[in-house]
């Protein structure tokens, strides 16, 4: 695909060629995550980061992305500090505000909501997550994990097996990153949740179709056996009629250590796009795997950085320029791992 100016709305848009490009840039930018460099690439570019949902990491990690790249961002957050609430229109919001900015990060939680703010854009949109939808900057990131870690540990990509667990059938980041994981090959993919919030058809199919390994379970213990990675998900509570309909399903998959010690290879990798539930009626990651080295979630997060970074660079056409433009930094930093 050609990324100077493009929208990222879905992983579709993606092919195997344009994730290498992606994940190369993303590389490039490790000096600049790590505060060893910094560049002015971006100077005088606005970000118009507008998150009408709920996030931490995205809306932050795409803040920093941009402003490690010499960037400004503009935060709109919440229905209420915009003039959606109003009545205004995403046409005219899209209009208005693409006028101030030279890209544009949105989460909305209706479905197809930041496809339709692009097309009224004047400069590129990048979905932050719209509804049980897509999040295609966060499948991204975690392929670029998984490819991380299975390398140290001598696998990749095609052959990957791994189990999804939770709610699967409002996790935007699961239906982006199985439908990214379409473009390997001979994969084997469990998929763990309730009955009632099974993976939707329309993201299994495609994956049957093309020959890969697919097996259904709403057990746990014996479903994490033969895999690569666990990638567990929250119950997506904003996503039920009421909170006690989601409350049924919550705590129904809980992983710790003793699990995990009898029951998952050594070295499987444990990720989740966090936020993890910790409430102690979910706690679906044990606080007690904190100390093994193969819970990936908190390299997985600090991963976002880079391939938003790499996104920005692409779509503003600077991805051969950010050395051009850098520095050492001068600044003490402590950043531990
Ligand atoms: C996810 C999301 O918003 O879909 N969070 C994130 O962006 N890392 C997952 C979730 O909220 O459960």
């Amino acid at each position: 695909m050609n990324f100077t100016g493009a929208n990222i709305l879905s992983v579709d848009q993606f092919e195997r060629t344009d994730i290498e490009t992606i994940f190369t840039v993303a590389d490039s930018m490790q000096p600049y995550a790590l505060r060893q460099k910094v560049t002015r690439v971006l100077e005088g570019a606005i970000l118009g980061n507008m998150f009408f949902e709920p996030s931490t990491r995205t809306r932050v990690s795409f803040g920093c992305a941009f402003n490690l790249l010499g960037g400004e961002v503009r935060e709109t957050t919440g229905f209420q500090s915009s003039a959606i609430a109003k009545g205004e229109s995403l046409y005219d919001t899209a209009r208005v505000l693409s006028g101030y900015s030279d890209v544009i990060c949105m989460r909305h939680p209706a479905e197809g909501s930041v496809a339709e703010f692009a097309e009224a854009s004047r400069v590129p949109v990048i979905n932050g997550g719209d509804g049980a939808n897509e999040h295609p900057s966060q499948a991204l990131l975690d392929l670029y994990t998984i490819q991380k870690e299975l390398r140290d540990r001598g696998r990749s990509l095609d052959g990957l097996r791994i189990a999804m667990i939770g709610d699967l059938k409002y996790g935007r980041t699961v239906h982006s990153l199985i439908r990214l994981l379409c473009l390997f090959d001979k994969l084997h993919v469990v998929l763990v949740s309730p009955e009632e919030l099974a993976m939707p058809e329309m993201y299994v199919e495609p994956l049957r179709q093309a020959g890969h390994t697919v097996t259904v379970s709403s057990d746990l213990a014996n479903s994490i056996g033969g895999v690569d990675i666990v990638y567990s998900t929250r119950i997506q509570e904003e996503r039920f009629a009421s909170k006690e309909e989601a409350d049924i399903y919550r705590g129904r998959f809980r992983l710790n250590q003793a699990i995990y010690t009898q029951y998952c290879e050594p070295n499987t990798v444990i990720m989740h796009p966090l936020p993890r539930d910790s409430r102690s009626d979910a706690n679906e990651l044990d606080n007690d795997l904190n100390q093994n080295p193969n819970l990936a979630i908190f390299r997985q997060a600090d991963n976002g950085l880079l391939v938003r970074m790499a996104l920005f660079a692409l779509i503003l056409d600077v991805a051969d320029q950010v050395d051009h433009y850098s520095r050492p930094v001068t600044w003490y930093h402590r950043r531990g791992v």
